[in-house]
């Protein structure tokens, strides 16, 4: 057994440029002299996607490591310190403590991370989305690892035909089951079809490889008041028994709708883009993913590749476009507007208390 790597992207919005649209370029400067002073860490690239930073770092140190989200925590610190300087909007929003407590879970930044033990060639891609849930990618997950329609070597390719294992959380209940798939795909459907209560956390071989991890934190159920979303992040390892690059970046050309976008309020289709045009303006949006695929070498980030900067994902674009005027036609009427449940926030309790002796019985 060679020694394990452990790949952590771990991200936060800790102020936004300008409103919620983008990272300012002085923030992610903070970020990488930050990380750069790390011993700890083999490598790490500072990524953006929207109003988030994205931390991906390699190290040995294994998945929920202290000193690795210590690290985070600091570097978002510093980076806090930076925005306020700026007064860049919302600084400092998603770290919900003053005090580190040993593990940024639920303190705020969104956390994916795997270990394992790097192959021959190991290629990964880091998915991070912005004005978005967790739940986003349980569709592109459950394409990408279970639907033949999307990964043709389900079929074809003998070391991927017996299928895959899915770890499923209900993040309002604190639970966890795995299903064994394509054995149990109609009842993973029942639950993953409702993405705002139930997540995919991680994708395994039948074997127990890893294969893939999201970040499932709720922010707004952490915080118990409106942060923002959760502008999840997700890790894909590709190739050789797992899925090929192609076969992972597919699903995402068919803009699927999420829920995010205004005020975290709103659905609207998730737009591929390259990171340099992941600045969600219209309304604040239309949701956006950015694609960084990397080659690992000794822990080493070779990359990224940009994979949504290809025009093979224009027509995608397009019709992200082109369902975001659809929706935006609707207003402030459902499905655009979220369920009164799913809302960041609302006026409905004023509303109503100012309204309550106006209403009569029928
Ligand atoms: P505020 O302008 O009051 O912050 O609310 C709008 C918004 O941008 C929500 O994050
Ligand atoms: P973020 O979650 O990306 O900060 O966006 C908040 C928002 O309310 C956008 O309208
Ligand atoms: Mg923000
Ligand atoms: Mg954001």
């Amino acid at each position: 057994m060679g020694e394990k790597i452990t790949l952590s992207v771990i991200k936060a919005d800790v102020g936004g440029f300008v409103g919620h649209s983008t990272v300012h370029s002085e923030l992610l400067e903070t970020a990488k002299q930050e990380l750069a002073k790390s011993k700890e860490l083999v490598d790490f690239f500072v990524g953006s996607v929207g109003d988030d930073i994205n931390l991906i770092m390699t190290h040995k140190k294994g998945v929920d490591s202290e000193d690795i989200h210590q690290l985070a925590w600091n570097t978002f610190l510093a980076c806090t310190e930076t925005a306020k300087k700026l007064k860049l909007y919302g600084a400092g929003q998603d770290l919900l403590s003053d005090a580190f407590s040993g593990n940024v879970k639920g303190m705020g930044p969104g956390v994916a991370e795997m270990e394992f033990e790097e192959r021959k060639s190991e290629p990964v891609i880091v998915f991070m989305a912005d004005k978005t849930e967790p739940g986003a990618w349980n569709l592109p997950l459950y394409k990408i690892f279970a639907d033949p329609f999307n990964t043709i070597g389900l079929v074809i390719d003998p070391k991927m035909h017996q299928g895959f294992k899915f770890e499923v959380q209900d993040l309002i209940h604190n639970k966890k089951v795995t299903f064994n798939c394509p054995e149990e795909i109609y009842d993973m459907l029942v639950f993953i079809g409702a993405p705002g209560h139930y997540c995919i956390k991680s994708v395994h071989t039948k074997d127990g490889e890893i294969a893939a991890v999201s970040s499932t934190q709720r922010l707004n159920l952490t915080a118990g008041r409106y942060v923002g979303k959760d502008d999840p992040v997700c890790i894909v390892r590709c190739q050789s028994g797992l899925p090929a690059v192609g076969e992972v970046l597919e699903p995402f050309a068919n803009p699927h709708l999420v829920s995010g976008w205004m005020r975290g309020s709103h659905t609207g289709p998730l737009m591929p883009v390259a990171m340099k045009d992941a600045s969600p303006s219209r309304f604040d949006g239309p949701p956006r993913v950015v694609a960084l695929g990397f080659q690992l070498a000794e822990g080493k980030l070779v990359g990224p590749q940009d994979f949504f900067a290809d025009v093979g994902f224009n027509k995608a674009r397009d019709l992200a476009n082109d369902v975001a005027n659809y929706l935006r036609r609707l207003g402030p009427f459902e499905p655009h507007r979220l369920h009164l449940d799913e809302m960041e926030y609302t006026t409905m309790p004023d509303v109503m208390k100012k309204l309550k002796d106006r209403f009569q019985d029928i």
